[in-house]
């Protein structure tokens, strides 16, 4: 097949809309050489890429005017007033590039960077740029101006999930299908790793950083790129998820020496009941079948089951005592609306004012920067996936509520 026929399949393929994509592309590893590489007439050894970094390569797929499923950068950005469209677990790379101002009623101004909303990867062709201000990994050593989609995920997708007991390997068992939407591997036949986030032993292009902890078992559901203004997109996290973020931010792991501002993969004990009866600010009233929010997720104890956490997907159920606080109970992986690439504005007092979102366009304490943090309050809305304002409080505080109830 010449170029011309491979870019019509290409296209083909990509031209299948909503969950339709699932596996079109990688199916779990790595996917068509010539994707990334070009054809191989030009370039016999598969060291030439098609765009000038491996970012770029991988963002003329995965970015889009609109985005939907796999695509996970608004592109280009939206203008100023806009807000960036994917509404993925990981969320919209676009926010590293919205910088947001505002002036306060008392004449004094703030700002919320784009570079504080994510991890800046290095895109050239996208104009995505290193960090300014974070020259390596808070708590590690990856250097900032080396972050790229590759520095997490394994571009070859090497990794895989040979059994139901979390046993990750780079060279056992060819990978049947993506692992991360429940496939469960057989005695021949393995799933990819989670996302094709590599593990143990990885050196990403062009560092000397090598990865100490495998990939996280998780589950996500195929339709993952939408608003949550109906009901959540749930994904079941198991074994492994804050280990694998310390991969390259070594110490926060250990939260309890006070390295970070919170302990991560902690149990969460007692604290299990409070998620369960936290509805909102003042409202403790709740109950576990129906506890479940995904902007404060839990990692399911250590299961390493796939079928296991597939069973989740679907369900409201809030966490057991000995499921886990991860750094994505607070976190996203990719970017979000707010600084330190919160799942919620963990800067400001209120995430409701008078039962609507902040915003500049807001009036009382809503339009007060540290809770409007320089955005329309239809740009807020968008960053909270598009959740109806009524879900919270009539003046909702922060999130770190949902599990320590002092509000
Ligand atoms: C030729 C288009 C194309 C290129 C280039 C491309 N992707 Fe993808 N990617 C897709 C499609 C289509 C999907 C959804 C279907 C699938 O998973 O195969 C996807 C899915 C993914 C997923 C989710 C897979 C899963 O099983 O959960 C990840 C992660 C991903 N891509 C990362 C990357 C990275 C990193 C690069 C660059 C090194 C890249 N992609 C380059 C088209 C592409
Ligand atoms: C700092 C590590 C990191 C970098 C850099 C990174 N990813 Fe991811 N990515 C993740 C993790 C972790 C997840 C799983 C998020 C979840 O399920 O909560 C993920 C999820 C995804 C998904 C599934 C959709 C979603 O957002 O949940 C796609 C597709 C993807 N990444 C592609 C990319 C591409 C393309 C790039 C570069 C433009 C990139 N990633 C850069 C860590 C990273
Ligand atoms: C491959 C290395 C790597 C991995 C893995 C990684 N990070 Fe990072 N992270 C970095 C680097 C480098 C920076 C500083 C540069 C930047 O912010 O763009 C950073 C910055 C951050 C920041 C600060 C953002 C800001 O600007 O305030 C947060 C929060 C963060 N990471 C969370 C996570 C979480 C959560 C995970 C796991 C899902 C994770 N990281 C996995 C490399 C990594
Ligand atoms: C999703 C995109 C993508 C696909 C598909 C892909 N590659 Fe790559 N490949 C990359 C990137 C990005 C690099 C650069 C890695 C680096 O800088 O460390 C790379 C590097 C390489 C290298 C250089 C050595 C190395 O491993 O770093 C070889 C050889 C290679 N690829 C072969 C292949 C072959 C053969 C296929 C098809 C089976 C393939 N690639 C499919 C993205 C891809
Ligand atoms: C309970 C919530 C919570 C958990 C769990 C959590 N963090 Fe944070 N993290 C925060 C808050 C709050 C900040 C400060 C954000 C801000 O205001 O910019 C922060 C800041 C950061 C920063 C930026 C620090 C700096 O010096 O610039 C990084 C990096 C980070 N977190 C990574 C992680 C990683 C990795 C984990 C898991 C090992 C983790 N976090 C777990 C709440 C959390
Ligand atoms: C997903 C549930 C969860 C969320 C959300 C959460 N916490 Fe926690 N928090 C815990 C657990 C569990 C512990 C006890 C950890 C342990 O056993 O050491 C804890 C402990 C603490 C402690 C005691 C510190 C220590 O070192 O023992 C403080 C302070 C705290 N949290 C503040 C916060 C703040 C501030 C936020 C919001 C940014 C927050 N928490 C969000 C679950 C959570």
């Amino acid at each position: 097949m010449g170029i011309t026929g491979i870019l019509t399949t290409i296209a083909l393929i990509l031209t299948t809309a909503g969950s339709g994509w699932a596996e079109k592309f990688h199916g779990g590893h790595t996917g068509a050489c010539e994707g990334c590489h070009g054809s191989r007439g030009a370039d016999t050894n598969y060291t030439s890429l098609l765009g000038p970094d491996p970012s770029s390569t991988c963002l003329r797929c995965h970015g889009a005017p609109n985005p939907q499923a796999h695509q996970i950068a608004t592109e280009p950005a939206p203008a100023r007033g806009l807000a960036p469209k994917a509404m993925t677990p990981g969320g919209d790379f676009a926010y590293v590039k919205k910088n947001y101002s505002w002036v306060n009623t008392n004449g004094t101004g703030g700002s919320s960077p784009g570079e504080r909303h994510g991890h800046n990867i290095v895109a050239a062709a996208y104009g995505y740029v290193g960090d300014s201000t974070l020259h390596v990994s808070p708590g590690g050593s990856y250097p900032a101006q080396s972050l790229s989609c590759i520095s997490c995920h394994d571009p070859h997708g090497n990794y895989r999930l040979v059994d139901v007991y979390g046993t990750i390997a780079t060279d056992i068992n060819p990978i049947g299908e993506s692992g991360s939407y429940g496939a469960v591997p057989t005695a021949n036949g393995a799933v990819g790793s989670y996302r094709l986030l590599a593990g143990k032993g990885y050196q990403a292009g062009g560092t000397s950083h090598v990865f100490a902890h495998d990939p996280p078992i998780a589950v996500a559901p195929k339709e993952y790129n939408r608003p949550e203004s109906g009901r959540d997109t749930r994904v079941a996290y198991g074994k492994g998820v804050s280990k694998w973020c310390a991969n390259c931010h070594e110490a926060f792991l250990q939260g309890s020496s006070m390295s970070h501002v919170h302990p991560s993969d902690a149990e969460l004990g007692p604290i299990a009941g409070v998620y369960n009866n936290y509805i909102k600010s003042g409202d403790l009233s709740g109950i576990q079948a129906n506890a479940y929010t995904s902007l404060v997720p839990f990692q399911t104890t250590e299961t390493t089951d796939p079928q296991q956490l597939a069973a989740e997907l679907t369900s409201s159920n809030g966490p057991n005592p000995d499921d886990r606080v991860t750094c994505l109970s607070c976190h996203r992986a990719h970017a979000s609306g707010w600084d330190g690439i919160g799942r919620w504005n963990m800067k400001g007092t209120f995430i409701t004012v008078g039962g609507e979102y902040p915003g500049i366009d807001a009036g009382g304490k809503g339009k007060e920067g540290e809770n409007s943090t320089g955005k329309l309050r239809t740009e807020y809305k968008a960053a909270m996936y598009n959740r109806d304002p009524a879900q919270f409080a009539t003046f909702q505080r922060q999130l770190c509520n949902k599990c320590h109830a002092r509000d």
